[in-house]
């Protein structure tokens, strides 16, 4: 499996005080990986460095095996790195199809017309419905097939799941896995670790800014860290 992006040594601090301390990660082509850790544990933080939304005061960040830890996030995007951050990013007063046919413009991609990109995450019939009127399972498809449209190696989303229904949450679980079986390497958090341990081939605990675990769900679900310092009595979390 081939690597497409790697964090190595990632150290950042906010506000002076250190949020990432030495994070090493690596994502690979075809595969879900999910960083799970409490509130405040830096999973945003590791993301935003990963994507380019910050510059880590350490550490390097490799593209398919190139350096970018210098680059902005629209080159980054450009090369391949999609995201899909934690607030809404769709153009709410503008429906379906506007939104899809404005981010294919920007894409600057191939063009395969709005109704293609609707049809992959299942919103072709509702086209005609304004952004900000869609559940928010369906907000967040229409993110993912924003994303699409640059044609991602690696797919970077932030609690994909938060604030959504469990069948909404299932749509989208299903979605990320079909863009790995075509090749894409998918990154993922999450404050409810069952649906994210369903989907994930590989799963990483992130405390204080470091990781203390990374192997399958079903090791994960067994390291004592894991319940003592994240799960607590709860399975979610
Ligand atoms: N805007 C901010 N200013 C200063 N510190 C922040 C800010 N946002 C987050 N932090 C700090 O960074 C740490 C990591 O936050 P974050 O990356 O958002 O964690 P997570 O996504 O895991 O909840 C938090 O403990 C918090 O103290
Ligand atoms: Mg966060």
């Amino acid at each position: 499996m081939s690597v497409v992006l790697e964090a190595q040594g990632v150290e950042e601090y906010r506000s002076g005080k250190a949020v990432l301390r030495g994070v090493s990660i690596r994502l690979h082509s075809g595969r879900v990986a999910a960083l799970l850790g409490p509130t405040g544990a830096g999973k945003t933080t590791l993301f935003d460095v990963l994507v380019g939304e910050r510059r880590p005061q350490r550490g390097v960040v490799r593209l398919m095996g190139e350096d970018v830890t210098k680059l902005p996030m629209w080159r980054r995007a450009r090369l391949g790195v999609g995201t899909i951050p934690q607030g809404p990013t769709v153009l709410p007063d503008m429906d379906v199809d506007g939104n899809l046919t404005t981010f294919e413009r920007l894409g600057g991609g191939e063009r395969k017309g709005s109704l293609y990109w609707a049809r992959m995450v299942g919103l072709e019939q509702r086209l005609g419905v304004r952004a900000g009127h869609l559940s928010g399972g369906e907000r967040r498809l229409l993110e993912i097939a924003r994303s699409m449209v640059t044609r991602p190696r690696v797919l970077i989303c932030d609690e994909p799941f938060s604030g959504i229904d469990p069948a909404g949450a299932m749509r989208i679980a299903q979605m990320l896995r079909g863009l790995a079986l075509e090749g894409v390497a998918v990154l993922l958090s999450d404050h409810h670790a069952s649906i994210a341990l369903r989907i994930s081939d590989e799963v990483g605990l992130l405390l204080d800014g470091e990781v203390h675990f990374w192997g399958s769900a079903s090791d994960w679900i067994k390291e004592p860290l894991v319940r003592e310092r994240y799960l607590g009595g709860s399975m979610d979390g």
